[in-house]
């Protein structure tokens, strides 16, 4: 697994890195595009809108919904990528933060109608994913919806069966979604919905 300083390295080739294996239909990044779109496409269904991304990256969704109008939040542990978000946004207000130490205290008493985190949360194990997310529910307004797009299977089955079918490419390391495990932890504090987008790729979205 990738620390910050592994990001700070892959910045420069990482959106040529995503192109690459959304074209090729690889893993991890087949349907990166079009899951993208998607959460694109459903915030701006309500813009302009305050949006929380957690792990922005070199900001390829937040900077086109920041350029539409919207109010951007966001953490990301890595110098680099918060430099290039920095130049394509800003106006936003952008933290360096290692999320795997919960939620920064300069959010607190904050809220938002969106929060989005894509290809970043499965850096965090099950059980601290569970308890991270539980905690974004107190950053949502009352009509708020959190969007999560990753490497994410509907059930652990799925998740064995694409290892196997990726085999040296799969990296043990990231501890991928599994959605039925998921809800089966959050169910008794909010309601889950799976839209798949690939043998491999969904958005789990979280009210
Ligand atoms: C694969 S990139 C995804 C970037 C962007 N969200 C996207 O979909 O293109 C993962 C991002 O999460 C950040 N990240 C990973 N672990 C993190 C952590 N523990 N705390 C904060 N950021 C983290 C990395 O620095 C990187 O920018």
């Amino acid at each position: 697994m990738l620390n910050n300083h592994g990001f700070d390295v892959w910045f420069g080739s990482y959106d040529f890195s995503v192109r690459e294996a959304d074209a090729n239909n690889q893993y991890p990044f087949a349907e990166y595009t079009n899951l993208m779109n998607a959460i694109y496409g459903t915030i701006m269904n309500y813009s302009p809108v305050k949006i929380f991304d957690i792990g922005f990256g070199t900001a390829l969704l937040t900077s086109k919904l920041y350029d539409a109008g919207n109010y951007i939040t966001g953490i990301d542990f890595s110098s680099e990528m918060l430099k290039i978000a920095s130049l394509k946004m800003p106006k936003a207000n952008l933290l360096q933060w290692d999320f795997s130490r919960g939620l920064p205290p300069a959010l607190n008493n904050q809220s938002f109608d969106f929060i989005v985190s894509t290809y970043a949360l499965h850096h965090l194990t099950d059980d601290v994913k569970a308890g991270f997310i539980s905690s974004l529910l107190n950053l949502l307004e009352a009509t708020g919806v959190i969007l999560i797009g990753d490497v994410c299977f509907r059930t652990r089955g799925g998740l064995l069966l694409c290892k196997d079918t990726w085999g040296d490419n799969w990296d043990d390391s990231e501890a991928y979604f599994v959605f039925s495990e998921l809800q089966e932890r959050l169910t008794p504090i909010c309601d889950l919905a799976f839209h798949e987008f690939s043998f491999f790729a969904g958005v789990i979205e979280i009210r």
